[in-house]
């Protein structure tokens, strides 16, 4: 009972799906901070928290992930490089490009947004880079600018010479070496306390960023928190602006009404334009022009992985040239999904696939477009089970059948995919 009345405390204050991260983490994180106050039952230890900021701060730094590392993912960050030589920099709408990096987490996402900026040719005074994150603990690394090896998963040698320096007798690099971001770069981050769902959370700024970087917090949300992120998004970013988020997160811009940026695996977003709209900044003046409007698209288009258990459509689809603007707006979650396969945007798509399975868990036709998704992204196994998942929601969906039939034989199992064949076999005399 106080447990789940932790976990609700942390849900409202931090959005924390408990689900997300597992319930046994969060009684461990309690278990550890029940220990350090030398509470021995939880009801003194929720007292406790009812009681005293300082010691929810404190198992608010428990819970959360800092997980983070320099240029994650990589394409965000050569997306946001072409943007701004393409884009940005030939037709500047204001002197200076603002960015904001929610969660900054130890910095490494922030920096590498400095990193990337400086070499898509922005100087220090042609941008302002704000880095917010929850945690102070976080933000003390952070500030700090100082690296193991971990942070560094997948760069190359090159980036670590130019933007780094070996840091010799530091605190913490009694055995293993570490690495001190360059003075340029830290100088170009202001790390910021804060809390995304905080009802008071930068209320002063309506349509400021041009660029915001939220990536790995809303997987962590329970479903209001998701929507109230995104609400408070939408307020920060200029019209037109830029979205990023993680690989898991990509459906929230979408039913947000943002629109896909295509660059495969950027899992950028743009805020639409709206027609004139004020935009009212901090000192009460209305900003200028509006962003760039032209980057590509996600236009809508009729799927076109066919489904035969899907329903026919009613009416034929109009050619993409005749379609209204606002057509996209107009497909479903999974329409959306096809429409990304399509495209080759797999990653794009099975992460769309995941989310509405969540909400629509007896979706068959979502369980066999995921399953298609991941046999074009390489992976037989997640997309046998997605098949399965079909067959077992619909046992005689012959779609799903047929390719069981084939992921059986090509991994060997003859066995197996001859038992689905004769399964076929006596769906077709039926
Ligand atoms: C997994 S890290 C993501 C870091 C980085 N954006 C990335 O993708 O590598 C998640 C971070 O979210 C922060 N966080 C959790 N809840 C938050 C909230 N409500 N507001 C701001 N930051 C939050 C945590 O402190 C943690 O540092």
């Amino acid at each position: 009972m106080v447990r789940k009345a932790i976990e609700s405390l942390l849900a409202e204050k931090i959005g924390l799906d408990p689900n997300s991260m597992g319930t046994g983490n969060i009684a461990r994180a309690i278990g550890k901070r029940m220990a350090a106050c030398g509470d021995s039952d939880e009801v003194a230890y929720w007292q406790r928290l009812q009681v005293s900021p300082a010691e929810l701060a404190e198992l608010i730094e428990s819970v959360v992930v800092p997980e983070t590392w320099f240029l994650r993912d990589r394409e965000p960050f050569v997306f946001l490089k072409n943007y701004l030589v393409s884009q940005w920099l030939p037709h500047p709408p204001r002197e200076q490009l603002r960015v904001l990096s929610i969660p900054a987490a130890t910095g490494e996402e922030p920096y590498s947004i400095a990193i990337t900026l400086t070499e898509a040719g922005l100087s220090a005074k042609q941008f302002t880079l704000d880095a917010v994150d929850i945690s102070q603990n976080a933000l003390i690394k952070a500030k700090r600018g100082v690296y193991g090896k971990n942070s560094f998963r997948g760069t190359e040698a090159e980036f670590l010479q130019r933007y780094f320096q070996p840091v010799t007798g530091g605190e913490t690099s009694k055995h293993l070496p570490e690495y001190a971001v360059i003075s340029q770069v830290r100088a170009a981050v202001n790390f910021i306390p804060g809390n995304l769902l905080d009802k008071f959370f930068m209320l002063n700024k309506i349509n400021y960023y041009d660029i915001i970087f939220c990536r790995n917090l809303l997987i962590y949300f329970h479903r209001h928190a998701k929507e109230e992120a995104m609400a408070v998004i939408n307020r920060l970013l200029v019209s037109g602006g830029l979205l990023f988020v993680g690989h898991s997160e990509s459906a929230l811009p979408l039913a947000a009404g943002f629109e896909l940026v295509r660059h495969p695996r950027a899992f950028a977003y743009r805020k639409p334009q709206q027609p004139r709209e004020a935009a009212i900044v901090p000192n009460g003046k209305l900003t200028a022009k509006p962003f760039p409007p032209n980057l590509p698209l996600l236009t809508g288009r009729p799927p076109a992985i066919a489904l035969p258990s899907a329903p026919p459509a009613k009416k034929p689809e109009p050619s993409r040239d005749s379609q209204p603007p606002n057509a996209k707006e107009e497909l479903s979650p999974l329409e959306l999904a096809k429409d990304l396969a399509d495209k080759g945007q797999l990653q794009e798509a099975a992460s769309l696939c995941e989310t509405y399975i969540q909400q629509n868990i007896t979706s068959t036709e979502a369980y066999l477009l995921l399953g298609q998704v991941q046999q074009g992204l390489g992976n037989p196994e997640a997309a046998e089970k997605s098949f399965q998942r079909a067959l077992y929601l619909q046992p005689d969906c012959l779609v799903a059948l047929v390719h069981l039939a084939l992921l059986k034989e090509n991994r060997g199992d003859t066995a197996g995919a001859a038992i689905i064949r004769a399964r076929i076999q006596r769906r077709q005399i039926n």
